[in-house]
């Protein structure tokens, strides 16, 4: 492919990137100052949540942490934001566990088609995963007469919930639709998929990913009290006093026993938008989704929408003339199709003259680029994926404020695409904890989670199997 070089454009080139960097650097940079506020409205609302009905904070009827002696073989179905997950966990005590699985792509028709179908289709892969990893050469189980398996299904949506193996769907969030199901108890619904396919199989956990992070990252390291979900969404869960959660006080539950909330804390300051910093192009971004207001600290942050924020910018510079003029640029100017994924990319390409640019744009959008607009592209990931890592150490800290963990530090179990992928990351959120909470942001560290839909899921499943043995809630 041939690129323009930077002699061949007007002088004016760089220097005028550099003027457009100033502006957006001081749209999407986030002081301390600013941080601190935003920690301090997270905190009310985050114990305000534990009175309110709904969402956010939600119950989840997780009792306390897991003890190790889980064992037994559970399965796990995870609807995530973008793929559909299978697996089978060996749970063996003491930290160890074996896992197998399978992942399915989920089509954007699915999102959007008729629920029960959506849960048909999870009924069909599992089917498909048992027929596969369970049984014999017969195609049967070997299972006793009326012995089921029992399933955790991790479905990372807001449902309210009274037990742990129902939950209705509050609304659906990360871009699905599917009509027929906000407002149902989705796991009656999964039940009836699964009596469709004749699966001796019982669901008996409904649960977050959030919440599995949490279970099964304190499985591995006990010193993890939060868990944090950087992905197609982003969402929080913590262990909180069952005393503490006024909301459920009518239930009459132990007030000393402890219980793990989802945040739900994507959904932190919408409708209202008081407090987040939000541009034009974030405002974009959420008129034209498909929940308006909604979901505003996930717009912000998730793996969902940061391409789109930096596809916006681009279009604005295209339409004032400062980008490609004299190219075609119809390929950019389709909703999401600047993936998140090219930020990562872009933010960690090694070369000087950021190849790896050139062949996004050129491949993907058929555009040529020059040395200093891709060194502004790049530039402009770097402030979106920081500002988003630093909205994240809000939410971090508005927790670890409110339980009183900074002294005594904790760890932050973390996964999703966004930390698992994007350069520097954790870095980031490390740093913006720091700004929010001086030296001693250095107390709270995020680390690798261990499999929350599939690990945790299952070790959920066993700790609810122990409760109901003893005859517990
Ligand atoms: C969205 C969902 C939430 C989930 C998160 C991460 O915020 O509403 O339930 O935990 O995405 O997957």
């Amino acid at each position: 492919t041939r690129t323009h070089e930077e002699e061949d454009l007007p002088h004016a080139t760089k220097k005028t990137m550099a003027d457009h960097l100033r502006k957006y650097d001081s749209l999407f940079t986030l002081t301390p100052q600013r941080m601190r506020m935003v920690v301090e409205a997270f905190k009310d609302t985050l114990e305000l949540g534990l009175q309110k009905p709904q969402q956010p904070m939600i119950p989840t009827y997780v009792f306390g942490w897991p003890t190790g002696t889980e064992i037994g073989d559970f399965l796990a179905v995870d609807l995530g934001g973008t793929n559909l997950r299978v697996c089978l966990v060996n749970l063996q005590g003491e930290g160890k566990f074996e896992i197998t699985q399978a992942k399915y792509r989920l089509t954007e028709e699915q999102k959007q088609d008729d629920g029960q179908k959506l849960f048909d289709f999870c009924a069909e892969c599992l089917k498909t995963f048992v027929d596969t990893n369970l049984a014999d050469d017969n195609g049967e189980l070997s299972l006793r007469p009326g012995e089921t398996l029992p399933l955790g299904f991790t479905f990372s949506y807001p449902c309210s919930q009274e037990r742990i193996d129902h939950g209705v769907l509050i609304r659906w969030t990360k871009g699905f639709g599917a009509p027929n199901t906000e407002g149902r108890d989705v796991a009656e619904m999964f039940r009836q998929s699964l009596a469709k396919y004749k699966l001796p199989i019982a669901l008996t956990a409904l649960i977050n990913d959030t919440t599995g992070t949490l279970i099964a990252s304190h499985y591995v390291n006990p010193r993890t009290k939060i868990a944090v979900i950087f992905g197609t969404g982003c969402n929080a869960a913590y262990m909180e006093k069952v005393g503490d959660i006024e909301k459920i006080k009518s239930l009459g539950i132990d007030e000393d026993a402890e219980m793990a909330i989802n945040c739900e804390w994507g959904a932190f300051d919408s409708f209202e938008h008081e407090h987040l910093p939000r541009t034009k192009y974030d405002i974009i971004v959420d008129e034209t989704s498909n929940k308006p207001g909604e979901q505003a600290f996930e717009k912000l942050i998730s793996g969902r929408y940061l391409g789109e924020i930096l596809r916006l910018v681009i279009c604005e510079l295209i339409d004032e003339g400062v980008l490609f003029l004299g190219q075609e640029t119809y390929k950019l100017e389709i909703p999401y199709v600047f993936e998140t994924a090219f930020l990562s990319l872009m933010e960690s390409d090694p070369t000087d003259e950021l190849l790896m640019i050139i062949g996004i744009f050129t491949h993907f959008f058929a555009v040529e680029t020059t040395l200093a607009e891709r060194q502004f592209f790049r530039a402009l990931a770097k402030l979106i994926g920081r500002r988003a890592a630093r909205l994240s150490a809000c939410g971090i800290a508005a927790i670890v404020s409110k339980m009183g963990y900074l002294d005594e530090g904790c760890s932050v179990g973390a996964d999703g695409s966004l930390y698992n992928k994007y350069p520097g990351f954790a870095d980031r959120v490390h740093e913006g904890l720091q700004d929010i909470f001086g030296d001693k942001g250095k107390n709270i560290v995020t680390y690798h989670a261990e499999d929350g839909s599939g690990v945790g899921s299952a070790i959920i499943a066993a700790m609810t199997k122990l409760r109901k043995d003893v005859g517990l809630y």
